[in-house]
């Protein structure tokens, strides 16, 4: 059966980096599957991506950042996500809806009813198989991404805001600890990878 994977974490917490891992991983095994992103994945989703990350003048209020996180999303799970399971491929997805309520929810402020009834809405019974949890205290994180160079509109955020979306990811993790595993990232990039690699072999049979 082909499986639905979600990485997520914080900003620098090492996504891009351990989805490279996984993706060496179901390769090597011949795992037929796709890498995909959020928000982005699909052309119209990027191009919502880029009216996410880039930075205005006009202020993004968070009402209208949630509703451009799921009109994405959206299209990403209907052209890209879904067609791809069905034809049972695995799916490798950097974020998923649980950002949302981690940034839009915890992060923003805003009320985790709205988010849960677009979640109901537009996501349905769509749930990943496994997480993968990227943990690594913000203030890592960012001097990570601050050495990779411009900072996008939701990275100069203030550290508060990526404290409350980490407790929210670990929170979250806690609840459902099937689903979730946590990988320290503070650790050097070969523990981390050792530590996919591990899982890896736990889920991937
Ligand atoms: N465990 C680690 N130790 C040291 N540097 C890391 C580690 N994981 C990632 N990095 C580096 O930190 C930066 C951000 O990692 P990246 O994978 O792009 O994070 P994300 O996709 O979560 O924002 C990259 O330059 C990457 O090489
Ligand atoms: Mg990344």
């Amino acid at each position: 059966m082909a499986k639905f994977i979600t990485i997520e974490g914080g900003e620098g917490a090492g996504k891009s980096t351990v989805l490279r891992t996984i993706q060496n991983y179901l390769q090597k095994k011949k795992i037929e599957h796709i890498i995909t992103r959020e928000p982005g994945g699909t052309v119209l989703a990027e191009k919502i991506r880029s009216l996410l990350l880039e930075q205005s003048d006009e202020v993004l209020l968070p009402e209208s950042e949630l509703l451009l996180f799921f009109a994405s999303r959206h299209q990403h799970i209907q052209h890209k996500i879904k067609p791809a399971l069905e034809k049972s491929l695995w799916v490798v997805s950097d974020r998923f809806v649980d950002a949302s309520f981690a940034y839009q929810g915890a992060g923003r402020g805003l009320d985790d009813k709205r988010i849960q009834y677009l979640k109901e809405w537009l996501v349905g019974d769509l749930r990943p198989d496994h997480t993968l949890l990227l943990d690594a205290p913000p203030a890592i994180g960012l001097d990570r991404v601050k050495a990779r160079g411009n900072l996008d509109r939701i990275e100069v955020e203030q550290i508060d805001f990526f404290n409350r979306v980490r407790h929210y990811y670990l929170e979250l993790a806690d609840k459902e600890p099937t689903r979730f595993h946590i990988i320290d990232t503070r650790l050097s990039l070969e523990n981390v990878e050792e530590n996919v690699q591990v899982w890896l072999r736990r889920i991937a049979v």
